[in-house]
C-alpha cells in the first residue's frame, strides 16, 4: 500500500554495501550559510480559522490542498496546505465547546488530520485509521475537556506523516478557558501573544523541498539547514509591546532545538504542552523536541534587538553529539530576530502567579507499562530487504492490524520509557496529558513539572510518566503512541492501544 516510501528505502538500502554503520554516520554535505542571517523577511502571524459558532457549538472547515508557496521571492515551492498554501489556520476554541471539524481531503493523496494533545474519543482522533482518500471527507466532533493550552494538528497518514507534514500539513489548535482568560498575561493575539511555529527545511536549487535523501536522514530523521517561523524563512518580528508571550511550537520533523536568545537573557516558561506550569520557570535556554510546546514570557523593555537561536549541544554531547553536530543535526541556528525599538510599554507584570494545573493526585499506580525504544543499526541492509522495519517499541514495529494493549479507563498508569538506542526520541501519547515522574530516577527541571503529551527521552535514559485515560472508552478504535521524530514514526516506532 505504501510502496513509494518502501521502495526508496530499498534503493537506499542497496547502496549500503560496505556496512551500514559507516554509511549511517557518513557526514553529509552542509549547505549552511557562510554569511550572517539577514532576517529580511517580515514576520507572519498565523491566521485564525473562521469558525461558525452557535452557542457552545463551533464548526470549522479544513481543506487539505496541493499548492505552491513563496518561501523565496523568485521561486515557487510545491506544497500542501490547509485552507492555504502552507500550514493551516489556527483553530481557537474554549473549554466546553463542542467542536466540529470537517476535513475535506483534496490534496491528491490519502491523508488525515490528527488533533495533537487533545483528549477525545478514539474515533475522532485523526490517527492513521481515520485516513481518507483524496476527494473525500471526514468529520470529527468532540467536546473540549481540558485546560487552556497550545496544541496543534498535523497529518498522521500511515507511513507518510513525515513527508506530508514536511510539505505543510500542520497548524495550531489553541484552547482557552475561564482561568486563562482572566490571568494578567499578554493575550492580544498577534500583538503580544504570538505563536512561533518552528520548522527546518532543505530546499533544492529550483525552490522545491528536499526531503530525505540518504540513510542518515532516515536514521536521525529529516533535518534541514533553513529555519521557518510560521512558514517564513528567518523573519524579523517588530515587537509592539515590551513584554511578549511567545508560544513556541516545535513542528519540525526531527530537529531538537535548544532555544536561547543571542544575549543569553533569561526568559520565563509559563506553560508546557498541556497548559500552565505549577510555577514560572525562569531559564536561559530551553530544549524542545519535535511536537513539544512551551509558552514563554520575554522581556524586551530594553528595546534592544535580540535573536532567537538554537544552541548546539541539546542532544547530550558525547561521541554521538559530536557526530550529529558534524552532520548538521545539532548545530547552532538563528531562527528569528525580534526588534522592539518601537514597542509600547507592557502593562503586564512578571513574574506572575500561575493557576495550578490539574495534576493527578496520586504519585503511584498499580498498572505499569515498560516501553523499550530501540532501532536496528544494520537497519538499512537485512531488515528492509525482508520488508520489515528498523524502529521498534518493545521489539515490535507498528502494525495497523495489531492493537498492542488495552488500558482501563479512569485507572492511573505509569509508563516507563527506556531508550536503548544511540539517539534521542520524543515519545508522544495520544489522548493524554501526562506528568513526568522522573528521569533516570531524578526529579525533572521545573519547566517539565506540568502536563505534557510529548517527552524527550535521551539515549540511555529512562523516563517514567504518570497518566490516566478519562471520559472515553471504545474497544474497537485505538489511539497511537509513538516517537514524534516523524521519520522514526513512519519507520514503525509506533504502537496502539484501546481504552476500555
Ligand atoms: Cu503529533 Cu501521533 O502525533
Ligand atoms: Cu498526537
Ligand atoms: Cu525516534
Amino acid at each position: 500500500m505504501y510502496k513509494p516510501s518502501k521502495r526508496s528505502f530499498l534503493i537506499l538500502a542497496g547502496g549500503a554495501g560496505a556496512g551500514a554503520m559507516a554509511l549511517t554516520f557518513a557526514p553529509r554535505l552542509l549547505t549552511a550559510k557562510t554569511s550572517p542571517t539577514s532576517f529580511d523577511n517580515s514576520f507572519v502571524v498565523p491566521p485564525l480559522a473562521q469558525g461558525q459558532r452557535q452557542g457552545k457549538k463551533i464548526q470549522f472547515m479544513l481543506n487539505l490542498q496541493q499548492s505552491e508557496h513563496h518561501f523565496f521571492p523568485d521561486k515557487l515551492t510545491p506544497t500542501l496546505g490547509v485552507n492555504g498554501s502552507y500550514l493551516g489556520p489556527v483553530i481557537r476554541v474554549n473549554r466546553g465547546d463542542e467542536v466540529g471539524l470537517q476535513v475535506n481531503n483534496q490534496c491528491g493523496e490519502p491523508s488525515v488530520l490528527h488533533w495533537h494533545g487533545l483528549k477525545l474519543p478514539a474515533v475522532m482522533d485523526g490517527g492513521p485509521h481515520q485516513s481518507r482518500p483524496s476527494g473525500s471527507s471526514w468529520a470529527a466532533e468532540f467536546t473540549i475537556r481540558q485546560a487552556a493550552s497550545t496544541c496543534w494538528y498535523h497529518s498522521h497518514q500511515h507511513r507518510q506523516t513525515g513527508p506530508q507534514v514536511y510539505r505543510g500539513l500542520a497548524g495550531l489548535f489553541m484552547i482557552d478557558d475561564e482561568v486563562s482568560q482572566t490571568l494578567d498575561l499578554p493575550s492580544e493575539y498577534g500583538v503580544d501573544d504570538i505563536p512561533l511555529i518552528v520548522q527546518d527545511r532543505d530546499f533544492n536549487a529550483d525552490g522545491s523541498f528536499q526531503y530525505v535523501n540518504g540513510m542518515p536522514e532516515i536514521m536521525h530523521g529529516k533535518h534541514g539547514n533553513t529555519v521557518l517561523v510560521n512558514g517564513v524563512i528567518t523573519p524579523t518580528l517588530n515587537a509592539q509591546r515590551s513584554l511578549l508571550r511567545l508560544r513556541l511550537i516545535n513542528a519540525s520533523n526531527a530537529r531538537i532545538y535548544n532555544f536561547a536568545f543571542s544575549d543569553n537573557r533569561p526568559f520565563h516558561v509559563i506553560a508546557s504542552d498541556g497548559g500552565f506550569l505549577p510555577q514560572v520557570a525562569s531559564v536561559r535556554h530551553l530544549v524542545l523536541s519535535p511536537a513539544e510546546r512551551a509558552e514563554i514570557l520575554l522581556d524586551v523593555s530594553d528595546r534592544q534587538p535580540v535573536i532567537l537561536k538554537s544552541l548546539a549541544g541539546a542532544i547530550g554531547g558525547g561521541m554521538m553529539g559530536r557526530m550529529m553536530g558534524n552532520m548538521g543535526f545539532d548545530q547552532t541556528m538563528e531562527i528569528l530576530k525580534i526588534n522592539p525599538s518601537q514597542a509600547e510599554a507592557s502593562t503586564h507584570p512578571i513574574p506572575i502567579v500561575l493557576p495550578q494545573p490539574e495534576l493527578l493526585n496520586v504519585k503511584t499506580a498499580e498498572i505499569s507499562r515498560p516501553m523499550l525504544l530501540n532501532m536496528s543499526m544494520g537497519m538499512m541492509q537485512q531488515h528492509s530487504s525482508s520488508g520489515s522495519s528498523s524502529m521498534f517499541i518493545n521489539g515490535q514495529s507498528f502494525d495497523m492490524n495489531r492493537v498492542d494493549f488495552e488500558v482501563e479507563r479512569d485507572t492511573p498508569e505509569i509508563w516507563t520509557i527506556m531508550n536503548a538506542s544511540p539517539i534521542a526520541h520524543p515519545f508522544h501519547i495520544h489522548n493524554a496529558q501526562f506528568q513526568i515522574l522522573d528521569r533516570n530516577g531524578k526529579q525533572v527541571a521545573s519547566h517539565e513539572t506540568g502536563l505534557k503529551d510529548t517527552v524527550l527521552v535521551n539515549s540511555g535514559e529512562t523516563v517514567r510518566l504518570l497518566m490516566m485515560f478519562q471520559h472515553y472508552s471504545d474497544s474497537k478504535h485505538a489511539y497511537m503512541y509513538h516517537c514524534h521524530n516523524l521519520e522514526h514514526e513512519d519507520q514503525g516506532m509506533m504502537g496502539q492501544f484501546t481504552v476500555v
